[in-house]
């Protein structure tokens, strides 16, 4: 949302800005936009911390944008998922104020999680929980009572064994569903519930990692709670009170892909987000156990699959996977095997682009995570996307625009405006992947069939439907080339086309007609 497009020059992306951006979304050839939260905040979070569910915040525009860029958008053939935050408000949304004001034992301040100190006088935090930013995940207020945060201090927990927080999130929910969003992304999704008696977190310091390592660690009395599945079994019931094809998708960072199928049964989500892929270490039998196990998993809950590369929270896949020329092609690579896997690929803003992660200098750094030293933070995936020219804001805004984190020089190169006059470059190359997987995806079985090409080597098939004709990728993740010229002409390359000789380089791969 705040680094996609800036119509009004304050520095900060907005609808407006997405409303004149849509015909670009439309030709790469994407199914929906996902929006992060666009509501009233105070932006500590960048908007993961919401005052108020049912407003935009003035700093993205107003409701009737919101509505003008939902129908642009369904009228391009682009659905529309809206970010819900049910883990926790802002401190600043009415009802936390109501529970400061109201006080101890007060109905107002069972709405979030309010607990007395241990210790003499109640001077300890009742338990030893960090916040996923780093630092204590308990805050002290004046009438010496404690409030749970798993993420920043002004983020303050719902207290979700409280039938009024269910209530309030459903009727959010409708409020969405009728101004004609086509679903939500949950924030959080295996947070929410906490266990009984808030025990302590055992055995391990506590807290520090990155946003996805903590956010994954399952011993965590805080997440991934069987209660939760109730509240999706009833949001379920919500979406399907409405015409057109409504869904949700969880943010659940579980350990594992059974855990993951948990969220995605039949009477709950419809999809959940695997981030296995993306953890995933650049090896042919890491992807290939990461895709076995999300089959095994959503198979018998009857689920598709999803597959994610990158997202808000995450270091960019072009650095992550090494940087310079070979993260690139890695990044390219994995993305091209991943667009051949049955399920749903999420994309996120600047991959099409090949964004690197950007080194922001600590003194532009905006990430609470940074701010509450619980690591350098995520602003260097965050940076506003480079659209044309060569110096910044590289089209983000009007000229004279100063992005809300600095852009590099490097991204002069990078432009969709520089990309799209060259045939080999990264957006070329999404461009196409995305029409031909539009092309086959009718054509193609769900059902996939691991292929053995040797050590380092990860290939499947997907048989062709209706005598249509089949798919198979190989990625090759392997230290040498590696020969491929039994499977003929390729359709699609993420990298250097292949040799006279028939062999796939290195970090590279193709798609088969099979
Ligand atoms: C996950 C979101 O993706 C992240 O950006 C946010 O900081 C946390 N949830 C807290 O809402």
């Amino acid at each position: 949302m705040r680094s996609f497009s800036d119509a009004d020059g304050d520095g900060v992306g907005d609808l407006l800005g997405i409303t004149a951006r849509l015909p670009y979304l439309a030709d790469l050839g994407i199914d929906a936009v996902w929006l992060t939260p666009f509501y009233l905040s105070p932006q500590v979070d960048h908007g993961y911390d919401v005052a108020d569910y049912r407003q935009v915040d003035p700093l993205f525009g107003t409701l009737e944008d919101f509505d003008a860029m939902s129908a642009a958008a369904h009228d391009l053939g682009i659905k529309v998922i809206i970010d819900i935050v049910p883990n926790h408000s802002s401190s600043a949304h009415e009802w936390f104020d109501a529970a400061l004001t109201a006080g101890r034992g007060s109905p107002e301040r069972a709405r979030y999680v309010f607990r007395d100190g241990r210790g003499e006088g109640g001077d300890e935090p009742p338990n030893n929980w960090r916040s996923v930013f780093g630092g204590a995940a308990w805050t002290r207020v004046e009438d010496g009572q404690w409030y749970l945060h798993l993420f920043e201090e002004s983020q303050p927990d719902f207290d979700w064994d409280n039938l009024e927080v269910g209530d309030e999130f459903e009727s959010i929910l409708r409020f969405w569903l009728d101004r004609g969003v086509d679903g939500f992304r949950i924030d959080v999704a295996h947070g929410m519930f906490k266990a009984e008696g808030l025990p302590d977190v055992g055995g391990l310091d506590a807290g520090g990692g990155t946003l996805d390592v903590v956010m994954a660690d399952w011993n965590r009395p805080y997440w991934d709670q069987p209660r939760l599945h109730e509240v999706y079994r009833r949001w379920h019931e919500v979406l399907a009170e409405y015409d057109g094809d409504k869904m949700a998708i969880g943010e659940a960072w579980v350990g594992s892909a059974a855990a993951m199928a948990r969220y995605v049964r039949a009477d709950e989500l419809q999809q959940v987000f695997n981030f296995h892929w993306l953890d995933a270490p650049w090896s042919a039998q890491a992807f290939a156990d990461v895709i076995g196990e999300t089959f095994a998993a959503v198979g018998p809950v009857g689920a598709s699959p999803t597959w994610v590369l990158s997202n808000h929270d995450v270091t960019r896949p072009v650095t992550r996977y090494g940087g310079g020329e070979l993260g690139l092609g890695r990044s390219r690579a994995a993305m091209l095997a991943m667009l051949a896997l049955p399920g749903s690929a999420y994309i996120y803003a600047g991959e099409e682009l090949g964004l690197p992660q950007v080194d922001v200098p600590a003194d532009a750094r905006q990430d609470p995570t940074w701010l509450r030293g619980g690591g350098v933070g995520r602003d260097g995936c965050r940076v506003p996307m480079p659209w044309s020219g060569h110096l910044p804001p590289f089209g983000f805004g009007p000229d004279g625009t100063h992005p809300w984190l600095p852009q590099p020089e490097g991204f002069a190169s990078l432009t969709v405006e520089a990309q799209s006059a060259d045939p080999a470059s990264t957006l070329a190359f999404f461009r196409a992947a995305l029409t031909r997987r539009r092309e086959l995806l009718s054509t193609l079985s769900q059902d996939l069939e691991m292929l053995d090409r040797g050590p380092g080597v990860l290939a499947f098939r997907r048989r062709g439907v209706a005598d249509g004709a089949g798919l198979a990728c190989v990625l090759n993740c392997g230290e040498t080339d590696h020969r491929v010229s039994d499977l003929g002409a390729p359709l699609m390359l993420s990298g250097p086309p292949i040799d006279a000789a028939g062999k796939l380089r290195p970090s590279a791969a193709a798609w088969f007609g099979a």
